[in-house]
């Protein structure tokens, strides 16, 4: 069932836990992760990123996700995730998608707030949600297991965070903590101090970008100091591989089998991420 992101997290925030919300990719990965969300009777963020609404087209890309949130009963957002410009978001918005995420994470302050509140006037007025982010969460390139110092990133601050929730009237914020987009070959170094300040500094909900790669552990701290939403998109890519191969060992070249296999591998990964969030039995 499609509904908008912001009552999830929300709802996340006051009960203490997170919404867990995954990238797809493709028909399998989104398949999965919202079969697997139903059968735990988890609520789920279903996201895209502009880079792969890019590549497949905002109807395909739109038409994957909501295809995936109406088949099942349980409520899944269909997110937009790292729009880098405002058409791109109007343009998800108009396909359907149920919130968005801007992100202008690497322009100035100034600039970043200017394209943030535009978003939000254009997602509010028609009722949707708007998630940003500040700082900048490190970038790894796709499945390259790089070294540490391979990314960069800025982390936030605290009280420019307080000022740009207030000029923006955004629903959600991702706060550089010191993650990383992808995995890396070492644990990230987080700053979960800083994280703390950015909680007192703010009362929306709040986003754990990069959640790959990061321990059980790390991440049920993380949830714990009040994070109600946290992303994974590289391991879904791993499960997604991991269950194609694992077909293909076997010479057989059938796509659906093959794409069935993927499905399984992602819903298994799902599942463990649910327990993680701890949002099973909360749709
Ligand atoms: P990972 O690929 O590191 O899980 O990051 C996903 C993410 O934050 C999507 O915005």
């Amino acid at each position: 069932m499609l509904v908008p992101m912001g009552d999830l997290l929300r709802r996340g925030q006051r009960e203490g836990y997170a919404v867990p919300a995954f990238n797809f990719y493709n028909h399998p990965t989104a398949q999965g992760i919202a079969f697997e969300a139903e059968s735990r009777e988890s609520p789920v963020i279903l996201m895209v990123s502009g880079r792969y609404v890019d590549f497949m087209g905002v109807r395909h890309a739109a038409a994957l996700g909501l295809q995936a949130a109406e088949a099942v009963r349980t409520p899944v957002a269909v997110l937009l995730d790292h729009g880098a410009t405002l058409e791109l978001a109007e343009d998800c918005i108009a396909a359907g998608f149920s919130s968005v995420m801007i992100d202008g994470s690497r322009l100035t302050i100034a600039d970043n707030t200017a394209l943030t509140r535009a978003v939000v006037e254009f997602a509010h007025a028609r009722g949707l949600s708007v998630e940003a982010e500040l700082g900048a969460v490190g970038v790894i390139d796709d499945a390259v297991y790089g070294a540490e110092d391979a990314f960069k990133l800025t982390l936030v601050d605290p009280d420019q965070a307080a000022a740009f929730v207030r000029n923006t009237g955004i629903d959600a914020l991702a706060p550089a903590i010191g993650t990383v987009h992808g995995l890396t070959k070492l644990e990230p170094r987080l700053d979960l101090r800083l994280l703390e300040r950015v909680r007192q500094a703010v009362d929306i909900p709040l986003v754990l970008h990069g959640g790959s790669g990061l321990s059980d552990e790390t991440v049920r701290t993380i949830i714990a100091i009040g994070v109600s939403k946290v992303n994974v998109g590289t391991e879904i890519k791993v499960a997604w591989r991991d269950g194609l191969q694992e077909y293909f060992a076997t010479e057989k070249y059938e796509p659906r089998l093959a794409s069935e296999a993927a499905l399984a591998a992602v819903r298994k990964t799902v599942s463990h991420k649910i327990d993680v969030a701890g949002s099973a039995g909360k749709a």
